[in-house]
C-alpha cells in the first residue's frame, strides 16, 4: 500500500465485482434504449473505462469537465463546464459518471444543464456516495457502488492535489498529508 494511505476501503476485487455487477444492472435497466454515458472527467476515467466494458449495449460516450467553485454552503450556480460534451443529447437517456457524490454541487449544476438541453432523462451512477454529506438538493446517486464515511479517500481515479489517482484500489488519505 502508498505510504500516505491510511486504511485501504476496497480492494482491486471488490471494486472489480462491485463495477461489474453494476453495468449488469445498467444493462438490464437500458435495453432497447441504450444511453449516452458522460464520464465527468478526470475522476471518473477509470471507473468510467470499466463500467462501460460491463454494459452490454451499444452506448454513446462522452466526457465533460466542470468546475465547481465557493464553499459547501453556496449553491449550484457557481459550476462552470470547461470542457462540454460534443453529442446532442435532445431526446436521449443519458447516464452521467462521476467518481464520488459528495455536497452534490457538481452534479446537481450538470444534471440541470444535460435537462435543460432536452434529455429525455438524465441518470447518475457514482462509483462512491459520502452518505453523511451535506447535499446542496435532493439529489441522489441512481446507480453507485459504495458508500463512504466522511473521510477523504483516494486512488482508483480519485485524486488529492491531482496523485493517487492510479492506485489500483481505493483508501483514506492520511490527514498528515493534507492538514499542514
Ligand atoms: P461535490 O460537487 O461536492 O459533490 O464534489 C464532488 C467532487 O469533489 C468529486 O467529483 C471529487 O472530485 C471531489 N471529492 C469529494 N470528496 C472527495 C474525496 O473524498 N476524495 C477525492 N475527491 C473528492
Ligand atoms: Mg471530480
Amino acid at each position: 500500500m502508498h505510504s500516505d494511505v491510511e486504511r485501504l476501503l476496497f480492494t482491486e476485487e471488490e471494486i472489480k465485482n462491485a463495477v461489474e455487477k453494476l453495468g449488469e444492472r445498467i444493462t438490464g435497466d437500458y435495453a432497447g434504449e441504450p444511453p449516452i454515458v458522460i464520464g465527468i472527467l478526470k475522476g471518473s476515467f477509470i471507473f468510467m473505462s470499466d463500467l462501460v466494458r460491463s454494459i452490454k449495449l451499444d452506448c454513446d460516450l462522452d466526457f465533460m469537465i466542470a468546475k465547481s467553485y465557493g464553499n459547501a454552503a453556496v449553491s449550484s450556480g457557481t459550476v462552470n463546464i470547461v470542457k462540454d460534451i460534443d453529442a446532442d443529447i435532445t431526446g436521449r437517456h443519458v447516464l452521467i459518471v462521476e467518481d464520488i457524490l459528495d455536497t452534490g454541487r457538481t452534479l446537481d449544476a450538470v444534471r440541470a444543464i444535460l435537462l435543460h438541453r432536452s434529455a429525455r432523462s438524465v441518470k447518475i451512477a457514482a462509483l462512491l456516495d459520502k452518505v453523511t454529506a451535506e447535499r446542496v438538493s435532493d439529489l441522489k446517486a441512481d446507480y453507485k457502488c459504495f458508500d463512504v464515511g466522511n473521510e477523504f479517500v483516494v486512488g482508483y481515479g480519485l485524486d488529492y492535489a491531482e496523485k493517487y489517482r492510479n492506485l489500483r484500489y481505493i483508501g483514506v488519505l492520511k490527514r498528515e498529508v493534507y492538514e499542514h
